[in-house]
């Protein structure tokens, strides 16, 4: 008889394996379909954002931080250190090991709660008395469970170009760009988004020259307008990270030993050559072989399953979280979908508010914001005003040596409502915590700007920030 589920989650990355702990939480016999192997062959948890994505990229990032900093960041202090060397391989084992440990650390949560991992790909077969049915396929032969619920949490992989073959050793997208070998001499990068910016910068201060082609006029167009002008100083000017924009990508040539691409940018035809091409253009929802059809699941016209407010298909019992859905592709968001989920199936009330989910972008500085831009408030013709303040007159900026940035906080023009927070500075990442929990409780400027905060610390850039939304900065 076939093994029978309350729920079956597809894809085990940041959004289906919480949501199967939780469903496990909530009493419910939970199992976890996952495909994915490592790179020895062996199945392994954890999706994109564990394997390829969010935890070995910010391993990395770190390393060829601490490589900068040793090089260049430590002369102020007082400190030479001479000989600085990099070993890439060790480097790339330690994030490998961090990657392992943990993938490891989701097996030892799913045995914690009596999670069944299906190994194989997961299918809609159909619909039976005992609910859906879910086909599982791989290794061996083909078995088929029931559930009384689905949620499917099948993730996202990298968009690819057109007549630009990824062969993972010569052009990339994220899967080889985290597993270079050797650090390119010359690194191209077609898309000055959130990877081509975050693993640009690693290799840059790694020592590679590192060019990025990008198709929009614009740069970052999806943070405030300010704080991209200050990334674009940053990352061009200081850190010398060629970044081209407005291009149109032509012929891409791989040669024996180099990559040729040839572009048109400001109507001229250009050429750039490099050693290793990442393309990192966006990522597309996956839904490969899901058995979508055989039971009528909607998915829309860029791919997206179709999901309401509180991720539910068009399916009786079937929700769909993360990349798979509309919405930011976000590690997260994708956890916080599948917490609901999960609750939903249990009968419990749940949602997830979508206008608070914080971003970071984890360059050096990093850039993170949450709510809405300037312009964005403009072309809505929300009233608003403004609170900015720099790191660079605050003590444990200046202390640690890095008073890159500021924070700018945008307020209702009359109810003082936060609508939006952007830093930009090494430790955005954590700062913008605060900023998201103000939101999500409503609160108003002034109430951020009377709370106490501790000195010294960065976060008192986030209370004058909030003080300079009514003119009264005190130490500026
Ligand atoms: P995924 O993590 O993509 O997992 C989906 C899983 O489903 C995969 O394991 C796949 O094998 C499995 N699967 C698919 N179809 C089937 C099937 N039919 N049967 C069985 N298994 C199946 N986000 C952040 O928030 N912070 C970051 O710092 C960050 N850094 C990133 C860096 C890089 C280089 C990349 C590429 C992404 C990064 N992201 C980051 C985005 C983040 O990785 C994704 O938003 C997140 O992984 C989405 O989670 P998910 O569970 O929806 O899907
Ligand atoms: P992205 O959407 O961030 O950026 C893609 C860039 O490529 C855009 O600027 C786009 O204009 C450009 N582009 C598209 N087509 C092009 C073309 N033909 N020629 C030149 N440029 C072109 O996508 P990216 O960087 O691939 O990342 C995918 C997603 O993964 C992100 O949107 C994000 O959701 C997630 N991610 C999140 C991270 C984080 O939270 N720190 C880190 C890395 C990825």
């Amino acid at each position: 008889m076939a093994q029978a589920f309350d729920v079956v989650v597809i894809g085990s990355g940041p959004a289906g394996y919480i949501a199967a702990i939780r469903a496990a939480q909530l009493g419910l016999k939970s199992a976890c379909v996952e495909e994915w192997a490592n790179p020895a062959g062996e199945p392994a948890l954890g999706g994109t954002c564990l394997n390829v994505g969010c935890i070995p990229s910010k391993a990395l990032l770190e390393s060829s931080e601490q490589y900068e900093h040793a090089l260049t960041g430590l002369q102020d202090h007082g400190i030479t250190v001479g000989g600085a060397k990099i070993d890439l391989a060790k480097m790339v084992g330690r994030k490998d090991a961090i990657v392992a440990k943990m993938t490891k650390g989701i097996e030892t949560l799913f045995r914690k709660n009596k999670i069944a991992w299906l190994k194989g790909h997961g299918r809609f077969a159909g619909r039976g008395a005992g609910g859906w049915q879910i086909e599982v396929s791989g290794g061996g032969a083909a078995e088929t469970v029931e559930a009384k619920a689905v949620i499917i949490a099948t993730g996202s992989k990298a968009r690819h170009l057109p007549g630009v073959p990824v062969d993972q050793v010569r052009v990339c997208d994220n899967v080889g760009a985290l597993a270079f070998t050797a650090v390119p001499e010359r690194l191209g990068v077609i898309g000055a988004g959130v990877i081509g910016l975050e693993l640009g910068s690693v290799w840059r201060r790694l020592g590679s020259k590192v060019t990025i082609l990008e198709a929009l006029p614009g740069f970052l167009a999806a943070a405030d307008e300010s704080v991209a002008k200050e990334a674009w100083r940053i990352f061009t000017k200081e850190q010398g990270l060629d970044i081209r924009l407005g291009v149109a990508i032509g012929k891409v040539e791989l040669g024996s030993k180099s990559v040729t691409i040839a572009y048109r940018q400001d109507g001229k035809e250009a050429t750039l050559e490099c050693d290793r091409l990442i393309v990192s253009v966006g990522r597309v929802p996956n839904t490969d072989g899901l058995g979508a059809e055989a039971v009528g699941l909607k998915i829309d016209a860029r791919g997206f399953i179709e999901v309401d407010d509180q991720c539910r298909t068009n399916l009786p019992s079937v929700f769909a979280i993360g990349d798979v859905v509309r919405g930011p592709m976000l590690a997260h968001k994708g956890e916080e979908e599948g917490v609901m989920a999960a609750e939903l199936i249990a009968g419990q009330k749940a949602h997830v508010n979508l206008e608070t989910i914080p971003w970071v972008i984890y360059t050096s500085p990093e850039i993170a914001w949450v709510g809405r831009t300037e312009q964005q408030l403009k072309a809505d013709g929300v009233p608003y005003r403004v609170g900015q303040f720099p790191f660079s007159i605050n003590g444990r900026a200046l202390g640690h040596g890095d008073t890159h940035g500021f924070v700018k906080m945008l307020a209702h023009g009359h109810t003082d409502e936060i609508l939006g927070v952007h830093v930009i500075n090494t430790h955005a990442s954590e700062l913008i915590a605060e900023a998201v929990v103000a939101m999500e409780f409503r609160a108003a400027a002034e109430d951020i700007a009377r709370i106490v905060h501790a000195h010294p610390s960065l976060s008192e850039v986030m209370h004058e920030a909030a003080l300079a939304v009514d003119k009264r900065a005190l130490n500026m």
